[in-house]
């Protein structure tokens, strides 16, 4: 066995596939500017954040110490999916330990022989393994294809159906079209479910992409958050209907047999939803930061937060990644199986409380060490639009 998993870490090492999850280390040269995490609004460090999670270690403890539907249902939770509804518009909530098991819990309840699920070719890896463990028929659509969505909703022979995309693309940054998948849905009689991890405190003035298309509450349409992100805490949730919530806490399995969210990161993300919804200011901020480091940086805008800069390979993905990181600016190194179409890619994200010094700065050398490293369009063949890896 062991020879086997030192088989395998050589082969990872040949092809510059070595991932590590060692602590940040500083680095030398002074400061480090962060444009790899995901913490968009900055409140993970929000004074008004961080004491909300200390009170509620205080006034709970650091675990919540069961499972919801034993005892561990805490009015933190219930605050929680309150403000969580408040902020999207949704008419409820459920909270799970993380955004990777609110779409495990979501897809599993949702899923099974009977539902056809109809995956975005560029999903997260999170919805993938729901879909694998969902049991359910799977049809994989080329990215933002809806003209195949259609045609497999028509030519489904399963009762229920459902259509699985993110409002933003976690690793790509692009968008995916809300409206015209909402009104197909609605026509097919089908779900939609939309993953608004890099949505949610980002587009439409923080209540999210479903929100800003007009969809908040339509009937057809499930959201699944994580709040890791610009919620700067930790943790998951569903947003639907109140006959889907009730179904989940009956049989979405991540929720049932895992122990609730911890009071700490409830606390916080609640705290962090408030302010999102009190203060539109914070993803305009965002907003006008995304623009104008890629501006700065010479690339084509995406949507969100996340920037993205394609690479001519792994290798000169790493190199450039720590040719920034010498240099004092942390970006993120996305290489397969990472990355949905197989091309290794830097990923930038920009924070709502970026300096212009801090954008200057990043944008100069980024320029640069992109340049030298940066893939040829006409090397890559095909669109990218179907998943190499999976
Ligand atoms: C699109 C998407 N969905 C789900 C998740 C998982 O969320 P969490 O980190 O809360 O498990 C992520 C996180 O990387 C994500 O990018």
């Amino acid at each position: 066995m062991e020879t086997w998993l030192e088989r395998r870490a050589d082969v990872r090492e040949r092809r510059d596939l070595v991932r590590a999850a060692a602590p940040d280390r500083p680095v030398e040269s002074g400061a480090v500017l962060d444009l790899a995490s995901n913490d968009y609004l900055g409140l993970s460090r929000d004074p008004r954040v961080t004491v909300a999670a200390v009170d509620a270690v205080q006034r709970y403890g650091s675990g919540a110490r069961a499972s919801r539907v034993v005892n561990g249902t805490l009015a933190v939770h219930a605050a929680l999916e309150e403000q969580l509804c408040q902020l999207t518009g949704a008419e409820s909530a459920l909270a799970f330990s993380s955004g990777y098991l609110a779409n495990l819990g979501v897809l599993g309840a949702l899923g099974g022989p009977g539902t056809l699920l109809i995956l975005d070719a560029h999903v997260h890896a999170s919805l993938l393994d729901a879909a694998r463990l969902s049991r359910s028929p799977v049809v994989m659509v080329p990215h933002g294809d809806l003209g195949d969505v259609a045609t497999a909703l028509k030519n489904r022979t399963q009762p229920r159906a459902v259509v699985v995309v993110e409002s933003l693309y976690s690793v790509l940054g692009d968008g995916a079209n809300l409206t015209e998948l909402a009104a197909l849905c609605a026509h097919y009689d089908a779900w939609l479910l939309v993953d608004e991890a890099h949505g949610i405190g980002v587009a439409g003035a923080g209540r999210g992409a479903v929100h800003a298309a007009g969809l908040a509450g339509a009937g057809q349409v499930v959201l699944t958050v994580t709040l890791s992100k610009a919620l700067g805490a930790q943790g998951g949730a569903v947003l639907g209907s109140r006959a889907l919530r009730e179904h989940l806490v009956n049989t979405a399995r991540p929720f049932i047999f895992d122990t609730a969210l911890a009071p700490a990161a409830a606390a916080a993300a609640a705290m962090a939803a408030q302010i999102i919804a009190a203060e539109p200011a914070l993803a305009a901020r965002l907003q006008e930061n995304a623009a104008t480091l890629a501006r700065l940086c010479g690339i084509e805008r995406s949507p969100g937060a996340v920037q993205s800069i394609p690479m001519a390979s792994a290798e000169q993905a790493v190199s450039a990644a720590a040719a920034l990181r010498a240099a004092g600016v942390l970006v993120g190194c996305f290489r397969p199986p990472s990355v949905p179409d197989g091309v290794s890619r830097l990923r930038i994200t920009a924070r709502a409380d970026l300096t212009q010094q801090d954008m200057d700065y990043a944008a100069g050398l980024l320029r640069t060490v992109a340049r030298a490293h940066r893939a040829d369009p006409s090397e890559h063949n095909g669109s990218g639009r179907n998943r190499t890896v999976i």
